[in-house]
């Protein structure tokens, strides 16, 4: 079967191999019988979100900020970074932006959201205050515990002989959770006493995140699942159900990272399940930060687990996730453009989405969580879609520069074709110096 859309482009093309071309100006930009959109980030998930743009019939440019060599095939990338709000605020002045798609949690963090709506921009991401329910674990239980969305008990604690009494009256596995940016590493699935003593102290004594509370809750048990949604205000919008693989090593062995691999659909959660985490998880959550006087704008990822008494959430991000929007947004059928402007807008809108299964696999630096080498030479030739996360272009070549460096994605009929896909493609670019899992979507596919 053919799919639209889907083109091969992993590479910028030939004749603009370079990272950032350079912004022209004249007459070619002051002509604009469509929308001019602006981008903040420069990985894996906001090159996804300039694809889906690309395709958009509204759209007439596109800007990122920073990008990266992959988004330059249809994105002026443009050196500004994700936390200099006033520079990026100015330059969607300067250029006219009609909207602009927050990536990445610092920015939000940083206030970009909060400047661009002071000065009448239209953004889509939450300001600061909507952003507390990814940065505070506290904040977002709160919430959950006064609007009733199913999550897991907890308590939180800032004295260590406190939380290890508590820690100790419950059975084991302890989840431990640091309460604040802890880059990936404040959360400990705790198998023994031990291990949970030892995490205490890591956190409580020893400070090793900064002087944070910590939460520990409930361990909850089943498969776990990412829904994202769109939100403006009380109104949600729903995009397709991913999973993400967060293990570095095949069979869910080794550290946490990122993610190292997704797809979308999830034939595990049945429309029944979606509905119930739709209506009890997602809206009840955008309809208590309403009540709480925040105006949310932006994306609600719900990082959920299906237990034997339903969905209940283990986190709330205020983004998009990465790898997830590599796996999402190629499935989506309407127009992103209508998505992004309806929740601006607090406006009625269904996403559609295709038919056709997605499956991404990680092309990582080897080392990846930990220490790695940057500089591997990549090629991408004959691959039909690679969302570019840590690349750049150095003396006119492709080469690695993070210790993700790419989502080498498939789409198919089904999962199994679209993994076939994935797979055939990332063998012909992994290299010496790389690895990934050969494992994404097995429990589903077996
Ligand atoms: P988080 O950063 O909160 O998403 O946690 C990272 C990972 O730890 C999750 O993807 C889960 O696999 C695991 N985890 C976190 N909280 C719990 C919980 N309450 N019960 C079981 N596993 C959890
Ligand atoms: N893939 C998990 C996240 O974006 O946080």
């Amino acid at each position: 079967m053919e799919i639209h859309n889907f083109n091969s482009e992993a590479l910028p093309p030939k004749e603009n191999p370079l990272p950032f071309p350079k912004m022209q100006s004249g007459r070619e930009e002051e002509i604009r019988p469509g929308k001019t959109v602006m981008v903040i980030g420069s990985g894996g998930r906001e090159h996804a979100i300039v694809d889906a743009l690309s395709r958009s019939a509204k759209v007439q440019k596109i800007y990122a900020c920073p990008g990266n060599p992959g988004m330059a095939r249809h994105a002026t990338c443009v050196p500004i970074g994700v936390t200099d709000v006033q520079a990026l605020a100015d330059f969607a002045k300067e250029k006219c932006v009609d909207l602009t798609v927050v990536g990445p949690e610092a920015s939000l963090a940083a206030g970009v959201a909060d400047a661009f709506k002071a000065e009448g921009l239209r953004i889509f991401g939450p300001t600061k205050a909507g952003a507390r329910i990814e940065s505070s674990k506290e904040f977002a239980k709160e919430i959950m515990e006064k609007y009733h969305v199913p999550t897991g008990f907890y308590k939180s604690f800032d004295r260590y002989e406190e939380a290890k009494a508590y820690a100790e009256s419950l059975p084991l596995p302890t989840v431990i959770k640091y309460d604040g940016l802890a880059a990936g590493k404040g959360v400990v699935v705790a198998l023994t006493r031990e291990e949970a003593d030892a995490a205490l102290k890591d956190m409580l004594l020893d400070s090793a995140f900064g002087k944070g509370r910590v939460l520990i809750e409930e361990y909850l048990d089943g498969p776990e699942f990412s829904f994202m949604c769109a939100v403006g205000g009380r109104k949600v919008y729903p995009l397709a159900l991913a999973q993400d693989h967060k293990r570095a090593y095949d069979d869910d062995k080794g550290p946490n990272t990122g993610g190292m691999g997704a797809y979308s659909p999830l034939p595990f959660i049945t429309e029944d399940v979606r509905k119930k985490a739709l209506e009890e998880i997602l809206q009840r959550t955008a309809d208590g930060l309403a009540d709480e006087g925040i105006d949310y704008t932006g994306i609600l990822y719900g990082g959920l687990i299906l237990t034997k008494d339903g969905p209940k959430v283990i986190e709330f991000n205020a983004r998009f996730g990465d790898p997830e929007t590599e796996v999402v947004l190629p499935r989506l059928k309407s127009d992103i453009y209508d998505l992004f402007e309806a929740a601006i807008d607090k406006a009625d809108h269904t996403p559609e989405w295709r038919d056709e299964a997605c499956l991404g696999v990680v092309l990582a630096s080897e080392g990846y969580p930990g220490a790695y080498k940057k500089g591997v030479e990549l090629d991408f030739d004959g691959c039909s879609k690679v969302f570019h996360m840590g690349t750049a272009v150095k003396d006119g070549s492709l080469q690695s520069a993070g210790g993700r460096v790419a989502m080498v994605t498939g789409m198919g009929k089904t999962l199994a074709e679209a993994a076939e896909k994935a797979y055939g493609d990332v063998r012909k670019a992994a290299k010496e110096g790389l690895f990934f899992r050969s494992d994404i979507g097995k429990q589903i596919l077996n």
